[in-house]
């Protein structure tokens, strides 16, 4: 079987987690692509030596020539830059719209059929941005902000309760900024909803400091800002596609009318397979969650309204 081809474009610490994860899971040969000389090929070089220690078959080239990343069957976008202490998610949109779509087409042009998963932020609207300068149809463009926002929340519920991580299921709503939706009432612990085991000011904690991941790891880390779980949040989603799993994934997806909104990006849970996103699932909520979730999609309204 021939092997897939994963491109990921921007090698820096994202972009290299995500190579990482991919290559731990065998799921295929990796594109890393970047504008800085040396960075992509030194990075792809040092990852394809652990391979023999640890056992996975994957070729992994570094480059600085898009048309090293011709053919990919999936590509991530991590290109831009960072959020920086004191800045929020929103002033990166200038430079980062500019690189993402430069990106997009060029993706276009040499992978025709590939799908994009977008990570740059600010999410919602660079994932808007690729689509837009793609050309590609909606289900093959894409965004990772839910699947890592999740499982922050879970991590947070699991150490509450003193329980396995993996053992949390919850799904985060809305745009990837600090009015996201973490929903409560579709989160449980083995199945038991968790407002019956912690208490309502303690998960209003938990809710917070879900809002505030992103922040929380850039203000320790004052250079940058998280990559090991983005990292394998995206590569769950691009298994997701290349092995066809069906997987029920919050992800930024177009809407055509679900959840009230249009033309825009947004986080919402979603069958990722074969086809990308293949069916987004629309799921009740309360008025005060109807509330919340309009004030995230018109926060991001505003913003794609200049592309
Ligand atoms: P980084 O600064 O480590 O890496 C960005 C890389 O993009 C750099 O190596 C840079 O040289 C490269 N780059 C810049 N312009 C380029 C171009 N035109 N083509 C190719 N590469 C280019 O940043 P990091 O930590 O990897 O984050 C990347 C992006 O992902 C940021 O926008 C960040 O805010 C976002 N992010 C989003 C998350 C999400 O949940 N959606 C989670 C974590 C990060
Ligand atoms: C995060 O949530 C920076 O958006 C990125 O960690």
């Amino acid at each position: 079987m021939k092997r897939k081809k994963i491109s990921i474009i921007g090698a820096g610490n994202v972009g290299a987690t995500c190579a990482h994860w991919a290559a731990a899971k065998e799921l295929g040969d990796i594109v890393l692509f970047d504008v800085l000389e040396g960075v992509p090929q030194g990075k792809a070089l040092d990852l394809m030596e652990a391979a023999p220690i640890e056992g996975f078959n994957c070729n992994i080239t570094g480059t600085n020539q898009f048309e090293d990343t011709a053919n990919s069957d999936i590509a991530v976008i991590t290109a831009g830059i960072a959020r920086k202490p004191g800045m929020s998610r929103d002033d990166l949109v200038t430079t980062n719209a500019r690189i993402v779509g430069d990106v997009a087409r060029q993706l276009a042009c040499y992978s025709p059929n590939t799908f994009i998963i977008c990570v740059t932020n600010p999410l919602d609207v660079m994932t808007y941005v690729a689509y837009k300068k793609s050309g590609f149809s909606a289900n093959r463009v894409f965004g990772m902000s839910g699947v890592l926002d999740s499982a922050r929340f879970r991590t947070f519920v699991a150490l509450e309760l003193g329980v396995s991580f993996e053992d949390i299921t919850t799904l985060v709503l809305g745009g990837h900024g600090d009015d996201m939706l973490p929903m409560v009432r579709y989160t449980y612990a083995g199945g038991i909803p968790i407002e019956k085991l912690i208490p309502a000011g303690r998960i209003a904690t938990l809710v917070e400091r879900t809002r505030q991941g992103g922040a929380e790891i850039v203000n320790y880390l004052k250079t940058g800002s998280a990559y090991y779980a983005p990292g394998a949040a995206v590569i769950q989603m691009v298994e997701a596609v290349l092995k066809d799993k069906k997987r029920v994934l919050p992800v930024a997806a177009y809407l055509q009318g679900e959840y009230g909104a249009r033309d825009i990006y947004l986080g919402v849970p979603a069958i990722i397979g074969g086809g990308g996103v293949e069916k987004v699932i629309e799921v009740d909520l309360t008025d005060a969650e109807r509330q919340a979730l309009d004030k995230s999609i018109q926060s991001i309204k505003k913003f794609i309204s200049s592309f």
